[in-house]
């Protein structure tokens, strides 16, 4: 029996052929099959532009500056999510102002968005941890009454919706991730989208260094090299008709895990509404034994990962204030294996080697 890793994704033939086909074309930078894949993305999400990057953390930072974030500004961030959410207004010389979770999931309260606005607000951004919306219904409301544009970190939904369709394009940009562990990979990688012809415009200025035609270049703007590329588009190209199978599949990792946990009485699984739409990439529990229950699954080849911690425990971050609801996510929180290639057989595997450490216990 093979050791099974928290996440498993497959790359294969079809990637290397159309990577070949690439570069057989001379297609090595930024251009048709970058182009074709930012297309077949607008196609799917049903959005007028998609401009792709090298991460979803460039991706949120030229959000940013599109937005012309900067010095003196602040940015609305929930204190659970992957520490680029943050580090991209940080590092534009904006404030990152936090704000808690619901107490059920790891997602912004809304509720406590009004408090958090000043008069230095320039951007909100709600995260969709794990597929699961924020409420963008609120977040929406009360950031048109302050005249503030909201950013969706959409980096963990491609495919997961809400009442209001696909998540990431309800909005004014939304960023997405595609590196290793997402629905869809291309190793790194990452694409903004939005449907304002204006932003789209800055977007694609700002990838080039202000550029907009690079064999008559003109200093007209300030931007940077933030080009995909052609090998990398080549892989995307070949995952995304794969992407409905995918959700399907993890969609059963869930629930395959959902009962068999629910019978556990040292852990709980952090739910993901299945029916409203959302898509469960990675299996959340919340375990107060993290570290013994990681050593336990480790012994028997099965890895795990524990959850990043809060974002106030950066202390470069200089948030005052307390966050309580995040905290039990911070402490507890633990990913067990999945992805859009695990095995079925290796989740009823993880199933089994659950069981046995609350027999011993
Ligand atoms: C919620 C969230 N935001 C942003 C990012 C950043 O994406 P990337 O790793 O492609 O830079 C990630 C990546 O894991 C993420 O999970």
């Amino acid at each position: 029996m093979g050791d099974i890793h928290w996440w498993r994704t497959k790359f294969g033939e079809e990637e290397k052929a159309l990577i070949g086909e690439a570069i057989d074309g001379e297609h090595i930078s930024q251009g048709t099959v970058t182009r074709a894949f930012e297309k077949a993305l607008e196609a799917y999400l049903g959005v007028d532009h998609v401009v792709a990057t090298t991460s979803g953390s460039m991706a949120i930072l030229m959000a940013l500056m599109t937005l012309g974030v900067g010095p003196g500004d602040e940015v609305i961030v929930p204190n659970r999510t992957w520490i680029a959410t943050a580090h991209a207004p940080l590092v534009l010389g904006a404030k990152v102002r936090l704000v808690d979770v619901q107490r059920e999931v790891p997602i912004l309260d809304a509720s406590l968005l009004e408090a958090a606005i000043t008069p230095r607000t320039r951007a909100i951004l709600p995260v969709h941890l794990n597929g699961r919306s924020a409420d963008m219904v609120t977040v929406n409301q009360v950031a048109a009454r302050h005249g503030i544009p909201v950013v969706e970190d959409a980096a963990q939904a491609l495919g997961s919706r809400n009442a209001a369709g696909l998540l990431g394009t309800q909005s004014s940009l939304g960023c997405f991730s595609l590196s290793v562990a997402k629905i869809i990979a291309t190793g790194q990688g990452g694409f903004v989208v939005t449907r304002d012809t204006g932003l789209y415009q800055r977007l694609l200025a700002l990838r080039t260094h202000g550029v907009t035609d690079v064999l008559h270049a003109q200093w007209t703007s300030l931007g940077f090299n933030f080009r995909f590329n052609d090998i990398l588009a080549s892989i995307g190209l070949a995952q995304l008709p794969r992407l409905e199978a995918r959700i399907q599949h993890v969609r059963a990792i869930y629930r395959r895990y959902e009962p068999a946990l629910e019978a556990l009485p040292f852990l709980s699984l952090i739910p993901v509404d299945l029916e409203a739409g959302a898509v469960p990439i990675y299996i959340e529990v919340l375990v107060p034994r993290r570290e013994e229950l990681i050593a336990h699954l480790a012994t028997r080849g099965i890895q795990t990962r524990p959850f990043y911690p809060d974002l106030d425990k950066a202390a470069y971050m200089e948030n005052p204030g307390t966050f309580p609801r995040s905290e039990v996510f911070g402490s507890q929180g633990l990913f067990l294996p999945s992805g859009p290639d695990q095995p079925l057989e290796s989740v009823d595997r993880v199933i089994e080697a659950l069981r046995a450490f609350g027999a011993l216990s």
